[in-house]
Formats: structure tokens, C-alpha cells, sequence
């Protein structure tokens, strides 16, 4: 983002491969200041045009003394600028200033109590000993010239450092997790006391701001909008409905693939809102038929994908031309389509999300944003809070949750059972503490007694998750009473259902979704 289209301080975060550093953008935005990625090696001229307020190290997983570790532009240290190193960001600017950085005998991992001995800048109105989160096995053993040792833990001889007079600081400790008690004061320490921040980063000016972005970009044109019932799509089409009104469609498209009153929910709400703006498409016999005898999960996946998109551009066409067509992509995904080496486990399909290669200009408002931002804009734009706190549902819908072949006679009773769960989890108030719940079918028969008679039917499988970034995810420890009163009602009201079973694994090795 150039400075003429961000009109934010900004604070830059230098990306050593840390698990954590979307993390630490987070957090600095969580104090009001607009926060960015870039990588390591950026030269610090680059950075330095980009007029950041502050620039943060992040940690990482390599050790200062291997062969290809990353660095960074010494010259970083000579822009005048406010630099925060962590962990690996730490032992980095140790390294490269002429301080000492050792192999640790010990590593440090996990709550870990440092001493403060100088509750400078950095460390002011932090008690001591104050816990920590650390995870290392590099140590500095002794701060640069012209660095002041502002804390120590039992293995970390250096455990925080301050330059005053050039504004550089380092601790080993990771400040951006939970477990850090003083996370969020030495943030603020670095943000507002070092780096001159004035907490300019706000939804509410963020709106305006997105809004009058928009109406510059769009001018006198049309846009489309294609919408899924998530937050992210629903945001987009209020901003833009802010933006520029009347020259806005948006479209909604049924793949027949949606959870029990989905569909109904976005027709009612959108149409009510945007009248004759708003087009709905019943699509679901078609995707039905192209799924028609397929097992393959990835395929699956492929053919919701394409016949979403043909979908959307025959009606689209329809409804005549459109300059631009809008996206709900957001920060992480931005990042993320840098380029991974990772396998690919399953393909994620955004219904909703497009190809950015159609024949319209795209328009990607949140594309700065992270998920939690989108859902406070939601608010503040007066959403309903059945979108605001949608969980997520992953775009190829219920058909990934049907295992083997989609039927609808199997689709309506995994819709039927995992709408039974949804509202026992909601009566037992659980859920905003249960990060995912779902219904699966997998197609198995067994056998069953009900009433006096065999019965030789399928099972549903129902699983719920605990987790912060869907990347790793815990089961959740449901109580007996839920599982037991839902387990029950399923194989009551759902024909063709005899068994229920709880899925006990975690992410990895299973995956949250079975499909
Ligand atoms: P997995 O199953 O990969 O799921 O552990 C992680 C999260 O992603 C969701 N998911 C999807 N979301 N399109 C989406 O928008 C998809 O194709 C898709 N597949 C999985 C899943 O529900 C979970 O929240």
C-alpha cells in the first residue's frame, strides 16, 4: 500500500517466518495503529519510502549462526526510525550491531518470569518479575554498544535492551501472545512512546475513509456484487451500497449447498435492503446435477467452483454491463497468495470469491483488513449479528460435509442434523466459546434397533472445534448433557439416522472438515 492510499502511520513488520507475525499486526492494530507485513530482506530504502512510524523484527524459527538465516538491511538501524526486535528480531539486531548471541545450553520454552533491572521507555509501568512467553534456543549474552540491558530471565542474560538515544529495542520475549502479561503495555510503550503514534486506526474512520476510496474509484460506473451470507461479502455490499447506491447490484446465488434458513436469511435481509439492486439465483438443481455420481473430494470442490463461476457470469451478463465487480478478500489472503510451498491439503473455495482474471476491474476493499476488523466495520454498518457472528462455512457447503456422493435426500439430512446441533449449542449458550460446529454424513451403514424393529442405516458424525486460526484446532470438550440431548434428537427427527458419533481429533492430524 503507497502512502498516498493509506493515509495511516504505519508501522512496518519485517517477516522472519515467525508462526506469530500476523499476530503481531494484529496486536499493534489493536492499538490503534495500522500495521503491514513486508518481507525480511525489504532494503531499508524501500522501507524508508514507505515513511513508517516504526518498523518490528518479528521472530522466526532460524538461529542467527545458520548459513541461510535471514537478515536484515543494517541500514534499517541508520533511518532514524523506532526499530523493535522479537525474539529472532532480537538476537538479530544484537547480532548485527556487535553484540553477542550465543547457543543457549537451554532453551526457553513457554511462561517464563523476567526481572526488569531499567523500566525505561520500554518497560515502563511493567511489574517485575512479570511473566513471559518465550520460545528459543539462541540467547543474547551481551547487548550491542550503546544498548542499555533492561531485563533478564533465568537462560536470557539480555532478556530486553534499549538504545534511547537511535530508538532501537529488542526483547526476547514475545510480546504479541496472550501469555505475555505485559504484551499489550510494552506494545504500546514501543507504539506510543517510541514511535510518536497517535492511535489514527479506527473502524469508525475507516468507514468514511473505504467509502469515499470507493466513490473515487467507481465514479459514474456500475459494480457488482456477489454475495454468500458470510460478514465478509456483506460488508463489502454495504460499504459499496454507502459508496455509490443506486449503481450497485448485487447478486446471491443458491447453490442449493447452505445450512437450514441460510438462503431465506440473505434474500430477506438484502431484498428488504436493497430492493430491485438485489438479484437472487435458485441454482441448486444444477449444481446437484453436476455433482451427480462424484466422490472425489477435490473434485467436488472443483466442479462447486467452475459451475459457481459460469453461474455468475451468464447472469451477470444478464443484467447488463458492469465496469467493476468486488471482492471480500482479505489481509490474510493477501499474504497468503504471496506464494506458499506448502502442500496443497484442499482446495478453498470462496462462493462468493471470483477469479481476479474476469473480464471486470476488481475492487477489493478489505484487502487490509483482518477477520475481527471486518467484524467491528459490520457493526458499526448496523448488520444484523446473525451475519456479524456467522461462523465460518466453508464455500463448496454442505456437499463437502456429505462424504461420497451428494444426494439431496443425503444433503436435507445433513442440513437437518446439523441445524439441530447449531440450536443445541445455542440454547446451552455455547456458541461463541466453540469455534466451529458441524454435522458430517459419511456413508456407512450399520445396524439399529428402534422400537421393536432393525433398522440398517447411516450414521452423522458431529464435531466441534476450539481454535483461534483454523490452522491448528483443538475438539471440544462438549458437555455429556449437550452431546447426549442432540445425539438423541438427530436420530429422532432425522430419518435414516440410527447412530451418532463424536469426532475426538484434533487439527492435525484430521483436518476440521472431513471433505
Ligand atoms: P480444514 O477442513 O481445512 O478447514 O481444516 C479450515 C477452515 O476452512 C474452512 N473451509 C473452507 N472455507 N472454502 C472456504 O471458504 C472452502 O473451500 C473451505 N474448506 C474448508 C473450514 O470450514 C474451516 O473453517
Amino acid at each position: 500500500m503507497s502512502k498516498k492510499l493509506n493515509p495511516h502511520q504505519t508501522v512496518l513488520v519485517l517477516d522472519f517466518g515467525a508462526q506469530y507475525v500476523q499476530l503481531i499486526v494484529r496486536k499493534v492494530r489493536q492499538q490503534h495503529t495500522y500495521a503491514e507485513i513486508r518481507p525480511a530482506e525489504t532494503p531499508a530504502t524501500r522501507l524508508a519510502d514507505e515513511w513508517p512510524v516504526g518498523i518490528i523484527l518479528s521472530g522466526g524459527p532460524a538461529s542467527v549462526y545458520e548459513e541461510e538465516a535471514p537478515t536484515v538491511d543494517p541500514q534499517i538501524f541508520e533511518l532514524g526510525i523506532p526499530v523493535l526486535g522479537i525474539c529472532y528480531g532480537h538476537q538479530l539486531m544484537a547480532s548485527v550491531l556487535g553484540g553477542n548471541v550465543e547457543g543457549g545450553e537451554r532453551r526457553e520454552y513457554g511462561h517464563t518470569p523476567v526481572t526488569i533491572t531499567e523500566p525505561d521507555l520500554l518497560l515502563d509501568s511493567v511489574e517485575s518479575p512479570t511473566i513471559t512467553w518465550m520460545s528459543h534456543g539462541d540467547r543474547v549474552t551481551a547487548a550491542p554498544k550503546g544498548f542499555k540491558t533492561l531485563a533478564y530471565s533465568e537462560h536470557s542474560p539480555v532478556a530486553a535492551m534499549a538504545d534511547e538515544e537511535r530508538r532501537l529495542y529488542g526483547v526476547q520475549f514475545h510480546p504479541e501472545v496472550e501469555h505475555t502479561k505485559c504484551g499489550g503495555q510494552v506494545l504500546r510503550n514501543f507504539l506510543y512512546e517510541a514511535c510518536g503514534c497517535v492511535g489514527d486506526w479506527r473502524t469508525e474512520s475507516l468507514i468514511e475513509e473505504t467509502v469515499q476510496e470507493l466513490r473515487q474509484t467507481i465514479g459514474h460506473e456500475r459494480v457488482l456484487c456477489a454475495l454468500s451470507g458470510g460478514v465478509d461479502s456483506a460488508v463489502v455490499a454495504a460499504l459499496l451500497d454507502r459508496a455509490v447506491g443506486e449503481q450497485l447490484t448485487c447478486m446471491f446465488i443458491d447453490h442449493g449447498l447452505l445450512r437450514k434458513g441460510e438462503a431465506e436469511s440473505v434474500i430477506n435481509l438484502f431484498s428488504e435492503r436493497m430492493g430491485d439492486r438485489f438479484v437472487a439465483i435458485e441454482a441448486s438443481a444444477l449444481f446437484l446435477e453436476r455433482l451427480q455420481g462424484v466422490i472425489d473430494p477435490e473434485r467436488k470442490r472443483e466442479i462447486i467452483g467452475e459451475t459457481f463461476i459460469h453461474t455468475f457470469e451468464a447472469e451477470a451478463t444478464k443484467l447488463g454491463k458492469f465496469k467493476f465487480i468486488a471482492h471480500g478478500t482479505l489481509y490474510p489472503d493477501v499474504i497468503e497468495s504471496g506464494g506458499g510451498k506448502t502442500d496443497t491439503i484442499k482446495t478453498h473455495h470462496n462462493v462468493g470469491g471470483l477469479p481476479a482474471d474476469m473480464q471486470y476491474e476488481n475492487l477489493e476493499p478489505l484487502r487490509r483488513l483482518f477477520k475481527d476488523e471486518v467484524r467491528e466495520l459490520a457493526v458499526d454498518l448496523g448488520l444484523p449479528d446473525e451475519i456479524v457472528w456467522r461462523r465460518p462455512f466453508p464455500g463448496p457447503g454442505l456437499a463437502i460435509r456429505v462424504v461420497g456422493e451428494v444426494t439431496p435426500q443425503y444433503l436435507e439430512m445433513v442440513r437437518e442434523a446439523d441445524a439441530i446441533f447449531r440450536e443445541e449449542l445455542a440454547a446451552a449458550n455455547l456458541e461463541r466459546d466453540i469455534s466451529q460446529a458441524l454435522a458430517v454424513l459419511p456413508q456407512i451403514q450399520s445396524v439399529g434397533v428402534m422400537g421393536d424393529g432393525r433398522t440398517y442405516q447411516l450414521p452423522i458424525v458431529l464435531r466441534a472445534v476450539v481454535t483461534n486460526d483454523f490452522m491448528t484446532a483443538e475438539w471440544a470438550r462438549l458437555p455429556d448433557e449437550l452431546l447426549s440431548r442432540t445425539a438423541n434428537r438427530i436420530v429422532n427427527e432425522v430419518r435414516g439416522v440410527n447412530r451418532v458419533l463424536y469426532d475426538i481429533t484434533s487439527k492435525p492430524p484430521a483436518t476440521i472438515e472431513w471433505e
